[in-house]
């Protein structure tokens, strides 16, 4: 497994704790199928199951912390059309056959969605938790 969901991830948010833990497990099952050497097709299918949770994740989580009224959402919102735009240049890339699946994708994909929930999501968690 190329990621494990831990309780230092907890943005102390039940729901967009399982969230991460969703995608967390669909950024291992493209792990997985590039350590299985999946063909290409499977592999685009399983960066657009990626690009969507990430899509339907990132709306849910700015929802959020509009509810919350939080301060930083601008900037947080950026850093997610950032790591989106990221997933569509691999995907274009992959099709037009620009880019082989390779572990240096998968990796900056894993060290974005970790450090972005440690640095980044775990910072509206203290802002609520403050305000409680
Ligand atoms: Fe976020
Ligand atoms: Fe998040």
């Amino acid at each position: 497994m190329l990621i494990k969901w831990t309780p230092d991830l907890s943005v102390k948010n039940e729901q967009l704790d399982k969230e991460h833990q969703k995608w967390i497990s669909i950024l291992n099952d493209f792990y997985q199928g590039l350590m299985d050497g999946k063909p290409k097709e499977k592999l685009e299918e399983l960066v657009v199951a990626m690009l969507d949770y990430t899509r339907y994740h990132f709306s849910n989580e700015e929802q959020f912390m509009t509810s919350i009224n939080y301060p930083d959402i601008e900037s947080h919102k950026e850093k997610h059309s950032y790591y989106i735009s990221r997933i569509e240049e691999f995907y274009s890339k992959i099709k037009s056959e620009k880019l082989i699946l390779s572990l240096e994708v998968t990796n900056f994909l894993k060290n974005w969605l970790i450090n972005h929930i440690k640095g980044t999501d775990q910072q509206y968690a203290a802002f609520y938790e403050n305000k409680k």
